[in-house]
Formats: C-alpha cells, sequence, structure tokens
C-alpha cells in the first residue's frame, strides 16, 4: 500500500509530531517546577555532620511556621513550599545548592545558612541572580556585605563580642582571659577579634591568644599553653562539637577557669560531649526558653508539640527568619524579586520569637542578645543586653 500524504495526514503528522515533542521535554523536567498556586522557597543548611543541629533545628523552626502561614491561606492566596538541600557543614556543598535551588528549582527566596563560613559561600550566588536570601544566624558582619540582596534577622560579631567583653569586665569581673579561637571559620575569627577589642578597652589582658581548625579533636597542646598563662577565663567562640571537647580536656589538664562563648555553643549536643566540664560557663544566644512572653511560650509548645523537643535558638531563628520572610512577602505590591528585596529591607518592629526585628542600612537586624549560663544540663538566662 502506498502512502499518500494528504493535506489532512500531513496535518495530522505535524500534530503528533509537536505532542511527542512536549511529553519528551515534560518528562525531562523530573521535579515539578514551581506552579503558579505555590510560592517555592529555598533551605540551605547542615543537615548532616559535626553541625547537624544547625541545620535540623534551623529546619524545624522553618517548617512550623511555614505550615503556620499556610494554615491561615499562604502568601498572596498561594502556599509556601520549602524546598530543603543539605551541605552537609561544606561551603562549597552550600555553594553548590543555591546555585541548584535558583536554576533548577527556581525559587523565589533562599533561607539559610547558619554558619557565616557557609553563607559567604552563598551570599554571592544569590546576589549575582537577584535572589533575596535571609541568614536566620550567621553573625559575622561580611555575609550581608555581600549585596543589596543579602540580609540577616539576627544581630551581628561586632555586638556579640562587645556583650561577652562587658559581661566578663562587668558582671564576672575578670581581668584576665584567654582566647581559644578556630582559624578555619570566619566566625570564630570576627568574634574573637572583636571580644579582644572591647576586653582591652576596658581595661583587660588577653593574656594568651591560641587557636585550632574545626575538625580537630585534640586540643591539649593550645591548653597547656593557656594554662601557663593562669587565665581568669577563656574565650572560646567556637562551635559546640569542639567547644564540648575543648571543656572536657581543660578539666583533664586541671584548668578550672571557666569557658566564655558565643551562639555557636547553643546545641542540645553541648551538654552531652561537654558532659559536668562545660558547666559554670557562659555564652551570648539570641534567645532564651526561659524568656515568658506569650508569644514565645506560644512557639515552644507549639514546637513541643511538633517535634517533642524544646527549641533551641536556632529553631527560633528560623522560624523568625521564615516569618519575616512571608511578611515581606506579603506587604510587598508583586513577587517580583525587587519587590520581595524592598520590602525585606523595610521591616520594621517585627514581633519575633527572638525579639523586636528592624532591618537596618546595612540589611541587619538591631537586637538585643542574652547570656546563658550552662548549669546541670540547662542554659539558664542570666542577663539580656541591648544594643
Ligand atoms: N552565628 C554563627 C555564625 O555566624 C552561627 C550560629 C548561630 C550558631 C546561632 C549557633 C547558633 O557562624
Amino acid at each position: 500500500m502506498q502512502l499518500v500524504f494528504t493535506n489532512s495526514l500531513r496535518r495530522h503528522l505535524i500534530k503528533l509530531s509537536i505532542a511527542a515533542t512536549l511529553v519528551v521535554a515534560l518528562t525531562s523536567c523530573k521535579k515539578p517546577v514551581a506552579i503558579d498556586s505555590e510560592i517555592v522557597i529555598g533551605e540551605v543548611g547542615s543537615m548532616t555532620g559535626s553541625e547537624a543541629t544547625f541545620g535540623t533545628s534551623t529546619h524545624n523552626g522553618i517548617e512550623l511556621a511555614v505550615k503556620q502561614i499556610n494554615a491561615v491561606g499562604g502568601v498572596k492566596g498561594k502556599k509556601l513550599r520549602i524546598v530543603s538541600l543539605d551541605d552537609q557543614g561544606k561551603p562549597e556543598e552550600a555553594a553548590t545548592a543555591v546555585t541548584k535551588l535558583i536554576t533548577q528549582d527556581k525559587v523565589t527566596a533562599i533561607l539559610g545558612e547558619v554558619a557565616s563560613s557557609r553563607s559567604l559561600a552563598m551570599a554571592p550566588i544569590a546576589q549575582q541572580y537577584k535572589i533575596p536570601m535571609i541568614t536566620p544566624s550567621s553573625t559575622n558582619p561580611k555575609v550581608t556585605e555581600q549585596g543589596d540582596h543579602i540580609f540577616r534577622v539576627c544581630f551581628i560579631d561586632p555586638f556579640q563580642g562587645t556583650v561577652m567583653a562587658k559581661f566578663a569586665l562587668e558582671t564576672l569581673k575578670l581581668k584576665k582571659v584567654a582566647i581559644l579561637r578556630d582559624v578555619k571559620n570566619d566566625y570564630s575569627v570576627g568574634l574573637a577579634d572583636y571580644f579582644t577589642e572591647t576586653f582591652k578597652k576596658g581595661g583587660g589582658e588577653i593574656v594568651v591568644d591560641q587557636s585550632y581548625s574545626a575538625g580537630e579533636s585534640d586540643f591539649k597542646s593550645q591548653l597547656t599553653a593557656i594554662r601557663g598563662k593562669a587565665p581568669e577565663a577563656i574565650f572560646v567562640p567556637g562551635y559546640y562539637t569542639e567547644v564540648g571537647l575543648i571543656a572536657r580536656q581543660a578539666k583533664e589538664l586541671q584548668i578550672n577557669a571557666p569557658l566564655l562563648g558565643g551562639d555557636g555553643w547553643d546545641s542540645p549536643k553541648l551538654k552531652e560531649i561537654g558532659q559536668d566540664a562545660i558547666n559554670g560557663s557562659y555564652f551570648s544566644n539570641h534567645y532564651s526558653e526561659e524568656d515568658k512572653s506569650p508569644n514565645v511560650q506560644d512557639f515552644i509548645s507549639k514546637y513541643k508539640e511538633a517535634f517533642g523537643v524544646v527549641p533551641d535558638g536556632l529553631a527560633a531563628m528560623g522560624y523568625d527568619a521564615a516569618k519575616v520572610l512571608a511578611d515581606a512577602m506579603t506587604r510587598a505590591p508583586s513577587l517580583a524579586s525587587k519587590d520581595i528585596r524592598d520590602a525585606i529591607a523595610a521591616t520594621k518592629d517585627y514581633s519575633g520569637v527572638t525579639g523586636k526585628i528592624t532591618i537596618d542600612a546595612m540589611r541587619n537586624a538591631v537586637k538585643s542578645a542574652v547570656v546563658l549560663k550552662v548549669d546541670g544540663g540547662v542554659f539558664k538566662y542570666q542577663t539580656t543586653i541591648n544594643p
């Protein structure tokens, strides 16, 4: 039989080939790209690795916020959907993750990271694509300096360093402090410098300044050098895994001076790793679970209901970051990047669970800090320090 190409057959064949092309195009993109009834938000965090509680707690906080926002209709009639990627605590993975979220998942905005070194790896990429990024808790000043699309809902380290230096001088009445900093960590190096500056200005002396690199587990030689200078306290602005080990090794070397630190200590794992050795030490933080204000207590009870544990500071910051983003998207005239960016920048007196959030001209939040004491396995509230 001879195939006769009538006009109608030709038209059918053309239709078929268009349909086949469409099917190939649709099946070749595996992930559902944002549909019109939702807003896709990207999240990058350390869900695994030695800072896993940073990522998982932040994620839980974000998830709770999104659930609450969606329960009352979402933003501009659209539901929020979070696409969350694990960077395993590595800056290069954080950079890959943010690129994927922007180019493949087509996210409207980014939440993350916690650690400043990883936010610093992500920020230039978000800025390049002009996708607004809010870090819940990266405190190093350089993070938001990466561009006008990069924000944070926490205070910065020049303030946090001053808080602990003043607490050491005025409340603990200390004059001689040693420093033990993580040189692989932008946050740790910055905070050690800011602490030193204020402590010296206030008449204190830094008797020795030692360093380590994240991932190490033997701190005996640094601690022996520190013991030789007989400090009244050791300022260790690192993350909880190393800080817990440092506390134990200090006790093994008969060092009884308390440790002082920053928000990087905030993890339920600190007490697990540091055990009794970490008791009697102090650190600055974003939030205290002892805060009696009704919105904080309501957040704590909802979080406990959802996850079975009391939220740490990271969870509270993740929650606030997601809520501030949703608030900005609600106020924005449209969901265009520029409108969202401008609305985040205009955030004023937002009442979060970590305090009142106002974004300043440098895209940082101006907020108070709390000082907590590690005491028999709990973080006991000591004081609040205003900017
Ligand atoms: N502020 C830390 C940083 O910038 C991260 C952090 C925040 C860790 C809060 C614990 C709690 O690297």
